[in-house]
C-alpha cells in the first residue's frame, strides 16, 4: 500500500517536472496536429467526403506546403461537374462571400463537424476554403503560432487577389480564434483596413487560460507554483494566442458562438470576449456590428457541434448582410 502511494506521489509529482524540462510537451499538447484522424480520408479526395470541393496546395513559406479545400457555393454546384483546379480558382471571383475557415486543435480538414459546417456554409451560399495549417494533416512543416497565422495570412491574400473584392470573411474555432484575431490585427496593419467580418466560434480569452481550466491540468493547479510554471513555459515555446489583447485593436464586424455547456473552452472566455470588443467599439467611436450568439446549455452543442443549430445559417447570413 505504501508502496503504492508513493509510486502514485512520484508519478504525480513528475508531472510538473517533466513539462518544465520539455516545454515541447506542452505545445504539441496544445496543437495535438500529429493526431491526424480522420485516418482513413485521402485528403486528396475530398469527394469522398465533401461535394463541390477541390484540394489544392499553398507553398505559404519556403519548405512549407499547406493543403487547402475549396468548397463552392451552391450557385455554383451544377457547373462543377467535372472542373479543373483554374476553374475553381477562377469561381472565387463570382461576387460571393468567401469564408475562410481555421479549424481547432486535433486532426485534419475532414473531421466531420468540420466538413458538417462547411457543407452549410456552402449551401448557404459561400465559398469556403479550409486548410490545414502546417505540420496538420498532409501538410509539411512544424505548427508555432507565428506558423499558424502566416499560413492564415498567406492564404486571406491569395484568396484575396482572385476574389475582386468580395466580401471576406475569416473563421475560427477553438484554437482557430487565436489564429483568426492574430491575423486579423496583421491585415489592419498592413492594409490599414479592417478585415470585412470575423467569426468566432468557441473562442478563448487566451489560449493559457483556455489550458489552465483542462481538467488534466486543473488536478495541478493546487499545487503552489504550477500556474506560473504552466505561464512560463508558454512563453518560452512562444505560445500566446491573446484573443484578448488583439480583440482591442480589431475594428472589424465580430461575430462570436459559444456554447453555455462548452466543456473545453468556458462560455464566459466568449462572453468577456464580447464585452472587450463591444468596449473597445466605444473607445473608438466606430460603429461595427458587434454580435454574440450563445446557445443554452440543454441544446447541448458543447464545444465543437454549433453547427447543430438549424439556425446556423439564418444567423451567419444575417450577420453578413449589408456589412459592406
Ligand atoms: C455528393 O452528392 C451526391 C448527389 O447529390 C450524393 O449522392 C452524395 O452522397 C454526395 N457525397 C457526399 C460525400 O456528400
Ligand atoms: C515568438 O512569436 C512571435 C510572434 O508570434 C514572433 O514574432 C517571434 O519571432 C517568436 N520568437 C521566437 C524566439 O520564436
Ligand atoms: C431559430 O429561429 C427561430 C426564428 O427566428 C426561433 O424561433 C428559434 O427559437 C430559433 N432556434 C434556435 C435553436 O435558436
Amino acid at each position: 500500500m505504501k508502496k503504492v502511494l508513493s509510486f502514485l506521489l512520484t508519478t504525480y509529482v513528475s508531472v510538473p517536472v517533466i513539462l518544465y524540462l520539455f516545454p515541447w510537451i506542452l505545445s504539441h499538447a496544445i496543437f495535438s496536429h500529429l493526431l491526424r484522424f480522420p485516418y482513413f480520408v485521402d485528403l486528396r479526395r475530398p469527394q469522398d467526403v465533401l461535394n463541390h470541393t477541390c484540394n489544392f496546395y499553398l507553398s505559404t513559406e519556403e519548405g512549407v506546403s499547406v493543403g487547402v479545400w475549396h468548397t463552392l457555393p451552391m450557385s455554383q454546384w451544377d457547373a462543377a461537374a467535372g472542373k479543373n483546379l483554374d476553374w475553381y480558382h477562377e469561381t472565387l471571383g463570382d461576387g460571393r462571400p468567401v469564408i475562410i475557415y481555421l479549424h481547432g486543435n486535433v486532426g485534419t480538414r475532414a473531421i466531420s463537424h468540420r466538413v458538417e459546417l462547411v457543407k452549410i456554409l456552402s449551401a448557404a451560399g459561400y465559398h469556403v476554403l479550409s486548410l490545414d495549417y502546417r505540420g496538420f494533416g498532409d501538410s509539411t512543416g512544424d505548427p508555432s503560432e507565428a506558423g499558424l497565422t502566416s499560413d492564415a495570412l498567406y492564404l486571406y491574400y491569395w484568396a484575396k487577389t482572385r476574389s475582386r473584392g468580395s466580401m471576406l470573411c475569416l473563421w475560427g474555432h477553438s484554437l482557430g480564434s487565436g489564429v483568426v484575431t492574430n491575423a486579423a490585427v496583421k491585415i489592419q496593419e498592413q492594409e490599414g483596413s479592417a478585415v470585412d467580418a470575423l467569426i468566432l466560434e468557441a473562442p478563448y480569452t487566451r489560449i493559457g487560460e483556455a489550458v489552465a481550466n483542462h481538467p488534466l491540468v486543473k488536478m495541478y493547479m493546487f499545487l503552489p507554483g504550477f500556474e506560473s510554471l504552466l505561464w512560463n513555459i508558454l512563453e518560452r515555446v512562444n505560445i500566446s494566442f491573446a484573443n484578448d489583447k488583439n480583440l482591442k485593436t480589431l475594428s472589424s464586424p465580430l461575430l462570436i458562438l459559444h456554447s453555455e455547456d462548452d466543456n473545453v473552452v468556458p462560455f464566459h472566455m466568449g462572453q468577456k470576449l464580447y464585452q472587450i470588443s463591444l468596449q473597445a467599439q466605444r473607445e473608438s467611436n466606430i460603429n461595427t456590428r458587434i454580435q454574440m450568439v450563445s446557445y443554452r446549455a440543454n441544446l447541448r452543442l458543447s464545444h465543437s457541434h454549433i453547427y447543430l443549430d438549424p439556425n446556423l445559417s439564418d444567423v451567419v447570413q444575417r450577420f453578413l448582410q449589408n456589412l459592406t
